[in-house]
């Protein structure tokens, strides 16, 4: 990509959400705060949520973009590690990265490198990696535009990256049951398995996040101004799978 010396709008991927804080500094600490406080019961909270087919998902999304053995794979925003042991599984050599000291602590059970920094701004060299895999973590970031920036630059030419999101359903009949699924069953269910309120305060926050989302066709566009020519495909009506070129 040009560099540009006149500084240019962040493309956030979120409109607003004034009930958890105000700003960018805000919300960095919101987050850390969040993801620091749920880490050790992420993995429990994420199996309620698709009745244990995470793991399948995610392997199956990242065989569909193309990770094959041997690749050298980057997964930002690994959190405690799912997406990353699937790419493992699959033969990726496999370096996590991510923002949040908790969820890194819980990642360190997998035994694979592990570096702390924001998708955002990755630490390494041009052309690292073969493969940028990112789950469940778009709505997070403070700018899209620079985050793919970031992917493509650290991506060999003909690399790959994959972004997994949850989508919010596009007809608000089929957002119904999502939400009340995610707002509702999902802390109850996390509470009587002494989970205490790690499940509502993820849930919740995820659900705002998804209806705050910016469409599907922004991050598009934003992929696109990257200069990653991207397609999005749709599992089920809410699983977004971006899939970038560089
Ligand atoms: C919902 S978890 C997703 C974890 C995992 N990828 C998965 O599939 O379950 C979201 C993760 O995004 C991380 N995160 C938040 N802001 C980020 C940023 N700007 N860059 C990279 N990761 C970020 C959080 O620390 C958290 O671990």
């Amino acid at each position: 990509m040009q560099e540009s010396s006149s500084p240019r709008p962040a493309h956030s991927p979120i409109k607003e959400l004034p009930r958890y804080f105000a700003d960018e500094r805000g919300r960095r600490i919101f987050l850390d705060g969040l993801f620091g406080e749920t880490a050790a019961d992420y993995d429990f909270v994420e199996k309620l949520l698709g009745f244990g087919s995470g793991p399948w998902y995610r392997r199956e999304a990242l065989r569909r973009a193309g990770l094959k053995p041997g690749m050298r794979v980057l997964d930002v925003a690994t959190g405690t590690g799912l997406v990353a042991r699937e790419a493992i599984a699959l033969g990726g050599r496999v370096l996590g990265l991510d923002p949040s000291a908790g969820m890194l602590s819980e990642a360190q059970r997998l035994s694979f490198p592990l570096v702390r920094a924001l998708g955002e701004k990755l630490p390494f060299a041009d052309a690292s990696f073969d493969f940028v895999s990112m789950g469940f973590a778009l709505r997070h970031v403070a700018d899209l535009d620079a985050l793919f920036e970031e992917i493509r630059r650290v991506l060999v030419p003909g690399g790959t990256a994959c972004v997994l999101e949850i989508t919010h359903p596009r007809s608000a009949l089929a957002a119904v049951p999502l939400r009340i699924f995610m707002s509702r069953i999902v802390p109850v269910v996390a509470r009587l398995a002494g989970r205490g309120d790690a499940g509502r305060r993820l849930m919740r926050f995820y659900w705002d996040t998804i209806e705050a989302c910016v469409a599907p066709v922004a991050v598009l566009d934003s992929l696109e101004r990257a200069g990653l020519g991207a397609r999005r495909a749709v599992i089920l009506g809410i699983f977004s799978e971006y899939v970038a070129t560089r």
